[in-house]
This record gives C-alpha cells, sequence and structure tokens, in this order.
C-alpha cells in the first residue's frame, strides 16, 4: 500500500469533476487501499479520489474511532435528501481550518461497493455529513465554498501567510 499526496486549497486541480467508473478492477481496488492508508494516516474521516488527483468517481469514508467502519463509495449518488443540521467541518485539504456547514441531516446514497456490487444506504449524523463533504469533493466542490465571500477571503490570507513563514523556515 502506500500514502499518497493530499491536494491543498486552493490548488484548482480540487476544482475538476470526477468521472464515473466505468469498470471495477484489481487495479482500482488497489487503489481504493491506498485511499483508506491514505485517510487513516492523515488521520481524517473520509477521502475524495479528487483530492489526490485522481478525477474519479470514488470517495471512501470511516468515522468510526476504531478504524472499524470502512465504507467505499463507487459513482455515488445521493437518492434521497431531508431535514437540516449544522456541524462543524474540516478537511484534509484544507488543514486546520474548520467552519460550521449546513446539510441534510438524513440522507440515502446509492453507489458500487469495491466488488462492483450496488448498495443503498441510509445515513444521518456524522456520517451523512461527511459522505455529502466527500460527494461535493468529486464535483469539484469545497466546504469552504458555502462560507461568506469575507469568510473565505480571510481564509485565503492565512493560507498565503502560512505558505510565506513555511518557506522562509
Ligand atoms: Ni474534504
Amino acid at each position: 500500500m502506500a500514502i499518497l499526496d493530499i491536494l491543498r486549497f486552493p490548488d484548482a486541480r480540487l476544482r475538476t469533476k470526477a468521472k464515473p467508473i466505468d469498470e471495477v478492477t484489481d487495479e482500482l481496488r488497489q487503489f481504493i487501499d491506498d485511499m483508506f492508508e491514505t485517510m487513516y494516516e492523515a488521520p481524517g474521516i473520509g477521502l475524495a479520489a479528487t483530492q489526490v488527483n485522481i478525477h474519479k468517481q470514488l470517495v471512501v469514508v470511516d468515522v468510526s474511532e476504531d478504524k472499524s467502519e470502512p465504507y467505499c463509495f463507487i459513482n455515488p449518488v445521493i437518492t434521497h435528501a431531508e431535514g437540516e443540521d449544522v456541524c462543524q467541518e474540516g478537511c484534509l485539504s484544507v488543514p486546520e481550518y474548520y467552519a460550521d456547514v449546513s446539510r441534510a441531516e438524513n440522507i440515502k446514497v446509492k453507489a458500487l461497493d469495491r466488488d462492483g456490487k450496488e448498495f443503498e444506504i441510509e445515513a444521518d449524523g456524522l456520517f451523512a455529513v461527511c459522505i455529502q463533504h466527500e460527494l461535493d469533493h468529486l464535483k469539484g466542490k469545497l466546504f469552504v465554498d458555502y462560507l461568506s465571500p469575507l469568510k473565505q477571503k480571510r481564509l485565503l490570507k492565512k493560507i498565503e501567510k502560512l505558505t510565506k513563514q513555511n518557506a522562509t523556515a
């Protein structure tokens, strides 16, 4: 397995729209394993292929505390969404930044699993938030896009400052 490089906001490649996956191959399963390893190592609770610069419709999620609930969603589609919930979110592509985002409270998602078999799952709470966040990545969308223009401006300034500090350190 391998740890993959995670793209960081405001990298323009994070804006790429992911393409559907035609066939679930051994090569793809290897990539899924790498994505899980990268996510756990970060550590994070979700990772979209977009974030490692592979523009295919694939995300991995595990919101458990002991790596016991790994979910892989290939070509995921939200088939049902209801309610509203505001939750503080972060993102491996936007390190050390957290903000409140409003999402659907309950969702249903249809996808293929790592064997290429279709499944549908209901999610709520953190699991639902995480799935919606990851699916946004596949559309080239980031959680910071939901923030006010002023907050986005401040975030970009903060990143610029951090980048400069790292460059001179
Ligand atoms: Ni993210």
